[in-house]
């Protein structure tokens, strides 16, 4: 665990002697990542100030020495289910046992969920959000999902933008048991009264859109009345079999379609020609011990690739940004740099933002540094905590009241 913790930024000061600095930018320094050796930041009040070489870097007070170490953008993680109560270690062992995943799973901590008290959900999320944090993590996504009641689900919701801006609404996550035989009624309910209690709460709409959970046509129904709300969207498509869910996340121009593990030449070729992000969820392969998603494919045709935890209690119970980028190196033929920035500028794309990700003047200055002297290194030293510091803009303003 990294033992100097900044949580906050609200004075000037700057980072010099950075062995290795990733900005995301590349008019400002080698390659994909804009890589500048030898670099300092200059940060005031939150924001970017000055980016460059250590000799050019104007005279600032308050210097901190990073002694050679990389610092990149902190990791946006951006795609993660952190509202809920209970876990399930019991299914993860018997899958390693053989047992295959499966989507009913998630109706077990509902029934969890619904019967924690909002505190202990807080506290829950909470615990997560800090664990994020210390991961080197400064923006994070979460959705509702475990409720699947208009109460459950606004509750969730309520719950969760008390720590990030980044809400979705996931009411169809699956068919809920009291609904068992009746998916239609439930999607009405979906995109009827539970979306618009929760529409106010949420800045994304999000659906199961898979073998177990809902079909193509009810992923539409939903994601048109989310949209039609105001919400953007954003789809659960392909993670555990081939279908519809990618064409129709690109269909809607949905800013994400998440998994991607069964991808066929037609869902890459739509992906590449689409300003949606193909975010790549490794972590719930490695948990689910599945194939991994062509990253290499899906890269080589041109399409954007994020890398998020999809931290969650069934099928990917980890907050580790840099586990993803090792497996992604290791596991999906991406090479460290571009892994690293589908976890920083890719996570950011995903969330349409403009602000995080990437270091330039005026970007927010959520900045960690790594108890190494390259980036590289989140590859190279597989589970090995090499997060130092992490510096963090003060936090995205409630999504509402
Ligand atoms: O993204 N796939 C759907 N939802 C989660 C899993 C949720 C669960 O198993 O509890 C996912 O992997
Ligand atoms: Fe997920």
């Amino acid at each position: 665990m990294n033992n100097s913790w900044t949580p906050k930024v609200s004075e000037s000061f700057a980072l010099v002697n950075i062995g290795s600095l990733v900005t995301n930018d590349p008019t400002l320094g080698d390659g994909l990542l804009g890589l500048i050796p030898d670099a300092a930041v200059v940060i005031d009040e939150g924001r970017i100030a000055w980016v460059g070489r250590s000799s050019d870097a104007p005279d600032a007070s308050g210097a901190i020495d990073l002694e050679g170490r990389a610092v990149l953008p902190g990791f946006v993680d951006s795609h993660a289910h952190l509202v809920f109560a209970g876990d399930r270690a019991d299914e993860f062992a018997a899958r390693m046992s053989g047992e295959p995943y499966a989507a009913g799973g998630i109706r077990r901590t509902v029934a969890a969920t619904r019967s924690a008290t909002d505190e202990q959900l807080a506290a829950n999320l909470h615990r997560l959000a800090a664990e994020l944090r210390r991961s080197g993590v400064t923006t994070f996504e979460t959705k509702s999902g475990y409720g699947l009641t208009t109460q459950d689900e606004s509750r969730a919701l309520r719950i969760a933008s008390d720590v990030t801006g980044e809400t979705t609404y996931l009411g169809a996550h699956v068919v809920p048991a009291e609904f068992e035989g009746r998916p239609d009624d439930y999607v009405s309910l979906v995109a009827g009264a539970m979306l618009d209690s929760c529409a106010p709460h949420a800045k994304w709409i999000d659906v199961f859109c898979d073998r177990g959970a809902f079909d193509v046509d009810q992923a539409r129904t939903v994601l048109l009345a989310g949209i039609a709300a105001g919400l953007t969207p954003r789809l659960h498509a392909n993670q555990l079999q081939h279908g519809g869910g990618v064409q129709l996340a690109v269909e809607l121009d949905a800013a994400s379609a998440d998994h991607c593990t069964y991808l066929d030449d037609a869902d890459i070729e739509a992906l590449a020609g689409s300003t949606t992000v193909a975010t790549l969820l490794p972590g719930a392969e490695f948990s689910t011990r599945s194939p991994y998603p062509d990253a290499r494919r899906l890269l080589d045709a041109g399409a954007t690739i994020a890398l998020a935890t999809d931290c969650n209690p069934g099928s990917s119970y980890t907050t580790s940004m840099a586990l993803m980028v090792a497996l992604a190196v290791r596991d999906m033929r991406m090479t460290p740099d571009e892994a690293v920035w589908s976890a920083t500028q890719g996570g950011a794309k995903a969330l349409r933002r403009n602000d995080i990700g990437r270091i330039f003047v005026g970007a927010r200055a959520d900045v960690i540094s790594l108890n190494a002297p390259s980036h590289v290194h989140l590859a190279y030293r597989p589970g090995v905590d090499l997060i130092d510091r992490v510096w963090q803009s003060p936090p995205t303003p409630k999504v509402a009241a």
